[in-house]
């Protein structure tokens, strides 16, 4: 039995922490929110993100980051990817040599473009490594049991596979892989992505459209994430397909439903400012692609669309019109 410090108990972070309990070990659940701490101590829900489902008696809430890292095995971040620099910054005096790190959050640093395992190394002097998350897991399906896979990538073959044998179980798949980077970007860029896709729903367009998008979207973000060090291959399997799928597809999906506000002009500027859509900041990883000389033609119509106030519905009919196979 192993114990796991689970910092951040929102959707993803309690998900994880059910699931991690489940399979025998303890958890240290941390989080900022104390009245969200104290409803676990004290009723073992947390209506707040996950209403509904009865908390574990393994999983302990803590108030401090101390006491959540102390003897922990693993410690997992489960926040946005916004704030896994500053959370590190406060976690790393807890974090020891032989503990290593697995980030769920998805996204790239919004001024640097830097992956969130890169900042996590910047940030953290001492650790047993670096692994990240990725993959189609909705957090509400997930800790329910609905059947689901991940990938886990970690540059150490041996540090996946034990994070694997502690998360698996018979609904919860874990494949492992040593591509940090192809994991990463593809989690970051199908948020972008899924915003184009809702975009077609907003336009009333069919699923002809949609699926199109969804092909075009897949070799734009294989070509990118090769580009920085990727393997094609992560991006065919759960970290692209999969997850662009839950995505850009899921009715629930933030990043989607942006998409659709913007091309049916519903109130999408209230939407954003009451939602953290991660797609909006992935959408800079056009940046990238133009320092590396990647095609890239609809991030850069998403891009113009969400940071340059191009007409959404007029912007997307030109790109499906003059996009080309060529
Ligand atoms: N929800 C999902 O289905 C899901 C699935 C896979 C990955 N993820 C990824 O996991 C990350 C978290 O997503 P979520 O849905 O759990 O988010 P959430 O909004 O449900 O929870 C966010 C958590 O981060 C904490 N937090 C926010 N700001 C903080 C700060 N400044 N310092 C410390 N803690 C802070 C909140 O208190 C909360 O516990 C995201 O990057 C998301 O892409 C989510």
């Amino acid at each position: 039995m192993r114990t796991v410090a689970v910092l951040g108990a929102g959707n993803m972070g309690t998900a994880l922490a059910q699931i991690i309990a489940g399979n025998g070990h303890s958890v240290r659940l941390w989080s900022i929110e104390t009245d969200v701490l104290e409803e676990i101590r004290d009723h073992r829900l947390n209506t707040k993100y996950l209403p509904g489902l009865t908390l574990h008696e393994r999983v302990t809430p803590c108030w401090t980051l101390q006491e959540s890292l102390a003897d922990a095995w693993l410690a997992l971040f489960s926040v946005p990817s916004s704030v896994v620099r500053s959370l590190a910054r406060d976690a790393a005096p807890h974090i020891h040599g032989e503990q290593p790190v697995l980030n769920v959050g998805k996204g790239l640093e919004e001024d640097t473009n830097k992956r969130m395992s890169e900042l996590l190394d910047e940030e953290l002097p001492r650790h047993g490594g670096i692994a990240v998350m990725g993959g189609p897991a909705i957090a509400s399906e997930l800790a329910h049991g609905v059947p689901t896979a991940v990938i886990v990538a970690a540059a150490d073959a041996e540090l996946a596979t034990d994070i694997q044998d502690t998360l698996q179980n018979e609904s919860f798949k874990v494949e492992t892989t040593t591509d940090l980077a192809g994991v990463e970007l593809g989690s970051c860029l199908k948020n972008a992505y899924a915003i184009a896709l809702g975009m077609c729903d907003g336009a009333g367009y069919g699923t002809n459209t949609k699926a199109f998008l969804a092909s075009v979207s897949l070799a734009e973000m294989a070509r990118l994430s090769q580009a920085l060090g990727g393997q094609p291959q992560t991006i065919y399997g759960l970290a692209g397909l999969g997850d662009l799928i839950t995505t850009g597809f899921n009715p629930h999906s933030r990043n989607r439903t942006l998409g659709e506000k913007l091309c049916s002009g519903r109130d999408w500027q209230e939407f954003l400012r009451t939602n953290t859509v991660e797609g909006v900041a992935a959408c800079r990883a056009r940046d990238l692609a133009h320092r590396l000389g990647v095609a890239t033609p609809l991030l850069h119509t998403i891009y113009d669309v969400v940071h340059l106030d191009r007409p959404p519905e007029e912007t997307m009919r030109t790109f499906l019109r003059d996009f080309s196979y060529g």
